[in-house]
Order: structure tokens, then C-alpha cells, then sequence
């Protein structure tokens, strides 16, 4: 009917330029939206039973979680700072960060699990720590309003993204100019990584590189300090 319309008054004003044109705008796709990259990756975490997963993100043994107080040195948080732990998963490293940017700072435990997210504010409490805010997020979106943190913290979760451009697209948005993105995952390499994480990990090191510098960000550190996983540091660029 509105294309009757449309075309019946371009005809009559012999504007039939116009009316291409106009059929053109309505018809053109507004942006291709991105394809899971992983579907199913995240299964586990929906319902996720908390106790059995702080066995699994908090033994020893586990790099990131033997190695946390080095890597929470190495992002030199200072009071007053607003971090992400996006992926927040059991919660070590947002309490950890909440203490490092104390009372006047703030921290967002982002997960997509409501259960990692109520348990996280639950243990938060316990340990008298009043400065942690919890975001049950979506797989596209970390829900954070734009330029409202100064650093976002990813570990062991950007192979856990389905969607991963437009995750970054809305971690860029968040961060505040010249604000930090840090990404820890595991290597992926033929000969030192082991069977399960050549298959369960979509993308090594270099591929994650050009998948963040695609979104506006610039690398400004390629840390040694892990063996297992490698430790990249962004700064965002462009606006
Ligand atoms: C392997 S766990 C790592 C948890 C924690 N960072 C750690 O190192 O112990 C991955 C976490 O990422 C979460 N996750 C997956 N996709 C996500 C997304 N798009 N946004 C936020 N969290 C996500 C999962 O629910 C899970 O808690």
C-alpha cells in the first residue's frame, strides 16, 4: 500500500528518479549482523552450578588463577579507577580489582550468567567489599553506558565470545579516551598448547590482534609474563 502510494505520487510528479531512489533506502539491508562464531560455547555457564565452577576457575595449577596477583600488579590499578571484569565467571579477580581501587573506585563483574553474577555480589558482601556492581549482560552487549570505565579486563573469555566484533564494538563505546583494554586467553600453538585447546579455542594471538586493532583499538604490549596464555594490552584509539 505505501509503495502504491509512493509510486502513484512520484508518477505524478514525474519523479520517477526519486521514486527509485526512495525504493532503494527501503529495501537496502540497515548492516550485516554479525554470525555466532561459537555456537553452544557457553552452555554450561546458564545454569551454572556456582561451587563446582569455583572448583574448576579457582585450583591450583590453573595459570591465571596461580599467577593473579602478578597479573593484577602488572595492570597497575589505581584508587579511583572504574574496571570491567568482563566474564567475571567465579569472581576472584573483581574482588581482587575492587580492593585495588578501593572506595572510590568501582568495579562491574560482566557476565552473561545471572547465577556467577548473584553469587559474585553474594561473596562480595561477605568480604565487606561495597564497590562492585553486577551486570548480567547479553552475548552481543556489555551493557555499560559509554565512556564509563577507564579499563576493561578479559580473561579466559574472548574464545568464549559468540559474537566478538560487536562484543568489542560495545567494549569500545565503554571505554573513557585512552581508556585500556587487556586480554588474557590461551595460546594456541601446534606443539606447546594441548589437544583441548587447539580444539575448543576459535583463534590464536595474531587473529585476536587483528580482531581487536579491527575495532578501533591499538596494541601497546605483548607480555611474557604467562606461559599458557599470552597477556595483550590495548589502548583505544579513534573516538
Ligand atoms: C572460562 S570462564 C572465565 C571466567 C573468569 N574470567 C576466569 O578467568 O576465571 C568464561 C566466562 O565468560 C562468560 N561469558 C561468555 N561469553 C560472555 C560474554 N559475551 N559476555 C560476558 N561474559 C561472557 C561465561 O559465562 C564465563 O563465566
Amino acid at each position: 500500500m505505501l509503495l502504491k502510494c509512493l509510486y502513484t505520487f512520484c508518477f505524478k510528479m514525474n519523479l520517477q528518479f526519486t521514486m527509485l531512489l526512495a525504493l532503494c533506502l527501503i529495501t537496502l539491508p540497515t548492516g550485516a549482523e554479525e554470525t555466532n562464531v561459537n555456537p553452544g560455547i557457553n552452555k554450561y555457564y546458564h545454569d551454572a552450578e556456582f561451587q563446582r565452577w569455583v572448583s574448576v576457575f579457582e585450583r591450583p595449577g590453573r595459570e591465571v588463577y596461580d599467577k593473579r596477583h602478578t597479573i593484577v600488579s602488572a595492570l597497575a590499578l589505581k584508587p579511583g579507577m572504574t574496571v570491567a571484569d568482563i566474564g567475571a565467571g567465579t569472581g576472584f579477580y573483581t574482588h581482587l580489582f575492587a580492593t585495588k581501587v578501593g572506595a572510590s573506585g568501582k568495579v562491574y563483574a560482566v557476565d552473561i550468567s545471572e547465577n556467577f553474577i548473584e553469587n559474585i555480589l553474594r561473596t562480595a558482601k561477605k568480604q565487606g567489599l561495597n564497590n562492585i556492581e553486577g551486570i548480567v549482560n547479553n552475548p552481543k552487549s556489555i551493557n555499560l553506558t559509554p565512556d564509563s570505565i577507564d579499563l576493561a579486563f578479559i580473561c579466559d573469555t574472548y574464545h568464549h565470545f559468540e559474537y566478538p566484533q560487536t562484543m568489542l564494538t560495545s567494549i569500545h563505546q565503554s571505554l573513557r579516551p585512552g581508556g585500556r583494554l587487556v586480554i588474557i586467553d590461551f595460546r594456541k600453538q601446534a606443539g606447546l598448547s594441548t589437544g583441548w585447546v587447539m580444539s575448543h579455542v576459535r583463534a590464536n594471538e595474531e587473529t585476536v590482534i587483528k580482531e581487536v586493532e579491527k575495532a578501533g583499538f591499538r596494541l601497546t604490549s605483548q607480555s611474557d609474563l604467562l606461559h599458557r596464555n599470552y597477556f595483550l594490552s590495548f589502548i583505544k584509539s579513534g573516538n
